[in-house]
């Protein structure tokens, strides 16, 4: 049995596409905890309410990046991951942190990347006029929202969209890819490889 832990910030729904999903499909995986850096974040509840251990270690109560990254990961490796989960969790992480997850650190951002890194990312593709959107599950490196593709997900820009409606379409989309991601991970069929994401039809040996 594999150990997910996952990291959100708010409302937490592709959390709780994961923790379906899971449940669902029965995965040789378990969510081992949902760990916030808001304590007010809507998805510690919807995860307390699914049973599963909740923790919040709030930036606020530290002094700088460096110490609340050392907090968050003392906090994280007490669940012992096998995978750590980013699912809207919206804090650049310093480079220490992300060399310690080295190829167990997950990411969904909502566009094609590499286009529309960073904040907002709707709102510049509807700016922009690209007919063509959505969102992508990468493997973390210390450039934010950049790192070995494992998955993407299209979806079309229609003339009449706003940020709500192009969001929401995109949204979908990340429920449907992040789970399939994960699940691939903690089943080895998907897995990094220096630089590469090697994918399999079947579980690695
Ligand atoms: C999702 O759209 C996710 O892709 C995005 O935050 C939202 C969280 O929603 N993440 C980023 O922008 C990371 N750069 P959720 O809390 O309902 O899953």
């Amino acid at each position: 049995m594999k150990n997910i832990v996952i990291l959100i910030s708010g409302r937490g729904s592709n959390m709780e596409a994961i923790i379906h999903a899971a449940a669902a499909e029965k995965w040789p995986a378990r969510i081992a905890a949902v760990i916030s850096n808001r304590a007010d974040a809507v998805g510690l509840r919807t995860a307390a309410l699914a049973g599963i251990p909740t923790a919040t270690v709030e930036h606020g109560n530290y002094p700088d990046r460096v110490s609340f990254d050392r907090a968050l990961a003392e906090q994280i490796d007490f669940f012992q991951p096998d995978l750590v989960v980013l699912a809207g969790f919206m804090r650049i992480l310093s480079a220490g942190f992300v060399e310690h997850y080295r190829g167990c650190l997950l990411n969904i951002h909502p566009s094609l990347l590499p286009s529309f890194p960073g904040l907002s990312t709707h709102r510049r593709a509807l700016e922009a006029g690209v007919r063509f959107h959505g969102a992508t599950v990468h493997f973390v490196t210390q450039t934010l929202d950049h790192g070995p593709i494992v998955d993407q997900a299209v979806v079309p820009v229609f003339e009449d969209d706003v940020e709500e409606t192009l969001a929401q379409r995109v949204l979908s989309e990340e429920h449907r890819i992040y789970p399939e991601a994960v699940r691939g991970i903690v089943e080895g069929r998907i897995r990094l490889d220096g630089d590469h994401v090697r994918r399999s039809v079947r579980a690695a040996d």
